[in-house]
């Protein structure tokens, strides 16, 4: 067995289910705002048998260390009880027992009752033990897939996809883009295999990984314009490190800063690389044309619009957010000029 250990900002972010049709209002699926988490210590144990076609359980231990911003008498965050079984809750070295926590299947919420002597401006550690189902049919959360190899054996790989609403399927968490923080991440994993973070530690590019049809290029049998589809999936992949892990929205009824912001620059950075290319002219035809259809459509969502279950967060990744929202940011910039919309970023970009 080995371990890898890093740290890096992390951005919690899903899944919908619907098995009960209580009535629940939107503050349901949101947590009350009484929590500031400081940092996540998170240790996932992936076994032999977990790269095989048998078995797609893992598990893991998270440390949650956090404070209350108020008096209360209970703690809640998320966790998705179709992947995460929890064995054991710890809090302030106290065993919590089962009796005294539960998730509801509908808001994805952990209710940890844990008495009455908590304190404001105490840091706590909340220890989690669980185990997990990797996911197989789709790529979301901690998710597993295969390829078959040059020797026609099939291999596995798990990964994570854990925006928008996906972290709580991997392990119990604040998953609340204002709840953000920093985490210290270890797996074990069996010897033989290989483990890439796309952070600081193991940075850039070329080990973050995307819809892996996005990369395969080759250069005597792609299209040019598939080639073009190459970088600026990229560029838009990086512009996220800015817009979205630097600076996050506080919930997702603004989705729109990271998607539009995003797609402003996939076209407008490459056109800065590879001006030949003439993306800023393109830029008019595949996503200003794309969104003045989808802003035609009966059922178009405003720009900001209110957003609360994960279904809704997911139907707010939609022409609008992305090619609406970076049309409206090539307006700003037109009507400012270039160096005022430049300046104007590096302001907002670095009043952290
Ligand atoms: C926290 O306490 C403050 C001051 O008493 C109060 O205004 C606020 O509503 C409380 N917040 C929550 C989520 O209970
Ligand atoms: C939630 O789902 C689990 C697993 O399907 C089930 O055991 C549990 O009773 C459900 N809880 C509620 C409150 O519906
Ligand atoms: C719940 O916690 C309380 C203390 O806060 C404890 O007295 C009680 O026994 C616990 N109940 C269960 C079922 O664990
Ligand atoms: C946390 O543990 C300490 C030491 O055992 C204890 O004095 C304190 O009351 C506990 N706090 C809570 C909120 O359980
Ligand atoms: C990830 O990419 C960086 C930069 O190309 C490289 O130095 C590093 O070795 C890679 N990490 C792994 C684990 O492959
Ligand atoms: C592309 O074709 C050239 C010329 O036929 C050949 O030398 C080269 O190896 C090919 N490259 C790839 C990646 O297949």
């Amino acid at each position: 067995m080995a371990h890898r250990h890093t740290t890096v900002i992390f951005i919690l972010a899903a899944k919908t289910i619907l098995l009960v049709s209580a009535q629940l209002r939107p503050e349901d699926y949101r947590l009350p705002e009484l929590y500031t988490p400081s940092s996540y210590e998170i240790a996932l144990d992936l076994a032999a048998e977990a790269f095989t076609a048998s078995s797609n359980e893992f598990s893991g231990t998270v440390t949650i260390r956090f404070s209350f911003i108020n008096i209360t008498d209970y703690i809640a965050l998320h966790s998705q009880h179709n992947f995460i079984t929890i064995s054991k809750i710890t809090f302030n070295s106290t065993e919590v027992l089962s009796g005294n926590y539960s998730i509801n299947n509908v808001t994805d919420i952990l209710t940890i009752n844990v008495g009455h002597a908590i304190t404001t401006g105490i840091t706590y550690d909340l220890v989690i033990e669980y185990t997990g189902v990797l996911s197989t049919g789709d790529m979301y959360g901690l998710y597993k897939s295969s390829y078959v190899d040059s020797n026609g054996l099939t291999k596995y790989l798990v990964t994570t996809q854990f925006a928008a609403t996906f972290a709580r399927r991997a392990f119990p968490c604040f998953d609340e883009p204002a709840l953000k923080t920093t985490f210290d991440f270890s797996v074990t994993f069996p010897t033989g295999l290989n483990v890439l973070f796309n952070t600081q530690q193991y940075s850039s590019v070329s080990n973050a990984t995307t819809g892996e049809s996005a990369l395969l290029w080759d250069q005597n049998e792609s299209s040019n314009r598939y080639q073009q589809r190459v970088v600026t999936v990229v560029a838009h992949e990086l512009a996220h490190q800015w817009f979205g892990n630097l600076i996050t929205f506080k919930w997702w009824s603004e989705i729109f800063l990271n998607e539009g912001f995003a797609t402003y620059f996939e076209f407008h950075i490459t056109h800065e690389v590879l001006p030949a290319w003439e993306l800023d002219k393109q830029f008019v035809i595949e996503e200003v044309h794309q969104a003045l259809l989808g802003d035609a459509l009966e059922n178009a969502h405003a720009l900001q619009s209110p957003t609360t279950t994960p279904a809704e967060i997911s139907s707010k990744f939609s022409i609008i957010s992305y090619s609406k929202g970076g049309s409206v940011l090539r307006m700003v910039e037109h009507f400012m000029r270039l160096d005022n919309f430049r300046a104007g970023l590096q302001r907002y970009l670095n009043q952290l």
